[in-house]
């Protein structure tokens, strides 16, 4: 990316991947907040909607001052937009695929979920992995905004699929999913509010000890 947009030396692009990568923590970090506060969905919303847009200005700033360009002012335009590009992925994406999975796959395929899941995820960055450089090559800035359509296609997907699951517990997911409950246990959010009682939870339990000792 930092070679199509035009530098090419390799001790800056070092400095600028380690400070890519720190500030990329940042904000997945933030983000991992955000998904209990916002939500998930969200979170995924302002995720996918801002990378989508700071993908197509590091296509376009590319496409005017990649490469063959000397203009320093469109070049440091396009490394400030991978890094909001890179920032934005790291806010939603980073903590949602590995907090949202598990949540949305019910129990008896919780783990074999993940798997396929995982395995979906490395292959496909398998993938991008040895198929960009050569996209970049023959088809420079352009590949970004194949990529970056791709990603436009995802904000309605997660806005009509997604189900909020954030402060929920697997039961009450489940229940939301399979319209089920699966569980004798009480609904958090009933407890929190006091609906449920101490009371009632130590009843439960009362009569659970009472049958165990009869
Ligand atoms: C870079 O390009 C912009 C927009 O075309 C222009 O305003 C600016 O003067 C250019 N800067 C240099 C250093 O050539």
């Amino acid at each position: 990316m930092l070679d199509n947009a035009g530098i090419t030396n390799t001790t800056t692009q070092l400095q600028i991947n380690v400070i890519l990568n720190a500030f990329c923590l940042v904000c997945s970090l933030v983000g991992t907040y955000f998904i209990d506060r916002l939500g998930r969905k969200p979170t995924a919303m302002i995720s996918i909607t801002s990378l989508t847009i700071f993908l197509f200005m590091v296509g376009a700033l590319t496409k005017s001052y990649g490469t063959n360009s000397t203009n320093t002012s469109g070049i440091y335009a396009t490394v400030a937009m991978i890094f909001l590009f890179q920032g934005s992925y790291s806010f939603g994406w980073t903590p949602l695929l590995y907090v949202y999975p598990p949540e949305v796959l019910n129990y008896s395929i919780r783990a074999n979920g993940m798997g396929v899941m995982q395995l979906a995820l490395n292959g496909t960055a398998l993938m991008a992995v040895f198929a960009f450089p050569f996209a970049l090559v023959a088809i420079g800035w352009k590949t970004y905004l194949i990529n970056a359509a791709w990603d436009a296609l995802e904000v309605p997907f997660v806005w009509w699929y997604w189900v909020e699951t954030a402060g929920k517990t697997l039961e009450e997911i489940d229940e939301l999913l399979d319209g089920v409950k699966h569980s004798t246990a009480p609904d958090v959010e009933k407890v929190i509010r006091g609906e449920v009682g101490r009371d009632e939870l130590s009843l439960e339990k009362a009569d659970e000890e009472q049958d165990l000792k009869e």
